[in-house]
């Protein structure tokens, strides 16, 4: 596997890591006795808003995507199809914040909602990552040159571009706070307080 294809998957495992925790606890949310915290919910949702957006996407659409389109001209409907579900991704997002909100005003009563909005978010968002690695990739393998490949790395790594390097940092510490907030076994916080 090369190194771009690498750090692709590296980054789909991070926001793998985090949909299951933010599955996980959703559905422990909806358990009437127990007493969430919120905090753990935004900095999550927040991490799979601003990852994706910020430094995730840009990776394939402006490198991986745009030179696969040039080289194989037959690729551009899934390219371009992938581009769409990054777009209706970030709608979806906006459609969970609402239903995370709701809950936090509304109580337990608006907790199935929210479970539902994390399930269908998670559902999408693992579809896209499987097609990108099952569809896209194998594409790219055969069709890139290794100058082309040379070229993506090079963008990738970011070397001369410090603000994406702290960027970088700046996920990498918010990724160790959704760690530090969630509860065990998601995480290393204490379990939520249940009423009893
Ligand atoms: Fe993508
Ligand atoms: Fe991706």
């Amino acid at each position: 596997m090369n190194k771009a294809i690498r750090i692709i998957h590296d980054e789909h495992r991070s926001i793998s890591a985090v949909l299951s925790g933010l599955k996980e606890l959703a559905l422990a949310a909806r358990d009437p006795k127990v007493q969430p915290e919120f905090a753990v919910f935004h900095a999550m949702i927040h991490y799979i808003d601003e990852f994706p957006e910020r430094l995730h996407h840009p990776k394939e659409d402006n490198f991986l995507f745009a030179r696969l389109a040039e080289r194989a001209p037959e690729t551009r409907p899934l390219v371009e199809e992938l581009r769409a579900e990054h777009v209706l991704g970030a709608k979806l997002v906006r459609d969970l914040e609402s239903a995370l909100l709701a809950f936090e005003v509304n109580g337990v009563r608006d907790a199935a909602a929210f479970d539902a909005a994390v399930n269908a978010y998670a559902k999408f968002h693992w579809e896209h990552m499987r097609k990108e690695e099952k569809q896209l990739m194998p594409l790219a393998e055969r069709h890139l040159t290794e100058a082309d490949w040379r070229w993506i790395e090079g963008a990738f790594a970011g070397n001369e571009d410090p603000i994406a390097d702290l960027r970088e940092r700046d996920f990498a510490d918010l990724f160790r706070r959704i760690v530090g907030l969630a509860p065990a076994p998601v995480g290393v916080a204490d379990r939520w307080r249940r009423s009893p």
